[in-house]
């Protein structure tokens, strides 16, 4: 019921899924289940848990009648992951072995991974395609990258396995009610989080993390991508493997970057406010641009964004509206 998996729940129940949740609340809020609800007019099932807790898992998928699963149960800040390695191997690596230990035992094989293009690293070519090498530069990066390797393991040992990894972008914007959408506990570190915190003056300024990177203004470029798109990623994949056996991966980005700049102008123009902002030293591990090759989606899952970076600011700024006024 995280940022993600909230608008993939809308997504799913508007195609005619019947979906059934399950959180343990770490970075997410019980109130995004009635906006689920509310958005679907459709009574949504939950169990609140953790993903560790393997026979609970089990019994919430052999009682639900679950056949396939999204997996998005993992801790996910970059730089939180250095400082408490152990907790982000215990969550995102041991919560995937106890999942997939939960499908086994409820007699499941289709799931749905989400993954990141962090697992890339540094860029040896651009955009990234799926063959890229795969060198992450961080404990976040190395348990996505783990689990996939896992994946692949455990669909060559049974071939009865329909998986997916989906190797996500940058997510940003919000479901059009802005009803729902990125509401991360604390501070926030990424982009549009922050940019929303300074439209609605809980920080004065943005930091830009490093103005003199070689891209055409200077600031960091990135694949940004409308998270409805990606949720529609969810649901194409999910429909491929019903016929497709193995362990699959797909970028899903939209094949383009913009720089801070870019983001931050289109959000003024979105919004109407003038947003304040300074550039500050460059944040380590930032690399200066990176983008996807997302051919592979586009040609056997059928899939590519649809939504601009204008949409993506005024569905992010109809959300940060709504959020002030609740
Ligand atoms: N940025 C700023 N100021 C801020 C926050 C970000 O200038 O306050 C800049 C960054 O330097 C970067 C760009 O905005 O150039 C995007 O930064 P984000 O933190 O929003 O996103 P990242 O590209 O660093 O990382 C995101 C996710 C990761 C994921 C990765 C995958 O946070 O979880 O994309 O590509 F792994």
């Amino acid at each position: 019921m995280g940022y993600i998996g909230s608008h993939t729940a809308v997504l799913l129940v508007q195609a005619g899924h019947q979906v059934h949740i399950y959180d343990n609340l770490c970075n997410s809020n019980a109130s995004t289940l009635e906006r689920i609800q509310r958005i679907t007019s459709r009574d949504i099932g939950f169990t609140e848990g953790d993903v560790r807790n393997t026979e609970k898992l089990a019994d919430v998928l052999r009682n639900e009648k679950i056949d396939a699963v999204i997996h998005l149960a993992g801790l996910k800040a970059v730089g939180e992951s250095s400082q408490k390695p152990i907790e982000y191997y215990a969550n995102n690596v041991q919560g995937s072995i106890s999942l997939i230990q939960a499908m086994q035992s409820a007699g499941l094989s289709t799931l749905v991974f989400s993954s990141s293009a962090t697992v890339y690293g540094d860029p040896v070519y651009l955009p990234y395609d799926e063959d890229h090498p795969t060198k992450p530069t961080n404990p976040y990066g190395r348990n996505k990258l783990q689990v996939e390797e896992m994946l692949r393991d455990l669909s060559v040992s049974d071939q009865a396995w329909r998986i997916a990894c989906l190797r996500y972008f940058n997510p940003v914007g919000a479901h059009e009610s802005g009803l729902i959408g990125e509401d991360p506990n604390g501070i926030p570190n990424n982009l549009m989080p922050v940019i929303g915190q300074v439209v609605s003056g809980k920080l004065a300024a943005l930091n830009i993390f490093g103005d003199d990177y070689d891209t055409p203004d200077g600031t960091g470029k990135r694949d940004y991508i409308h998270v409805m798109d990606l949720a529609e990623g969810h649901l194409a994949a999910l429909t491929w493997l019903e016929a497709n056996p193995g362990c699959h991966i797909f970028n899903l980005g939209s094949g383009d970057s913009f720089s801070v700049l870019d983001l931050l102008r289109h959000f003024e123009e979105a919004s109407g406010q003038s947003i304040p902002y300074q550039a500050v030293g460059r944040r380590p591990g930032d690399l200066p641009e990176y983008y996807a090759k997302a051919d592979k989606a586009a040609k056997l899952l059928g899939w590519k964004t649809k939504q601009s970076l204008s949409d993506i600011c005024e569905s992010a700024w109809l959300w940060i509206k709504h959020s002030q006024n609740n």
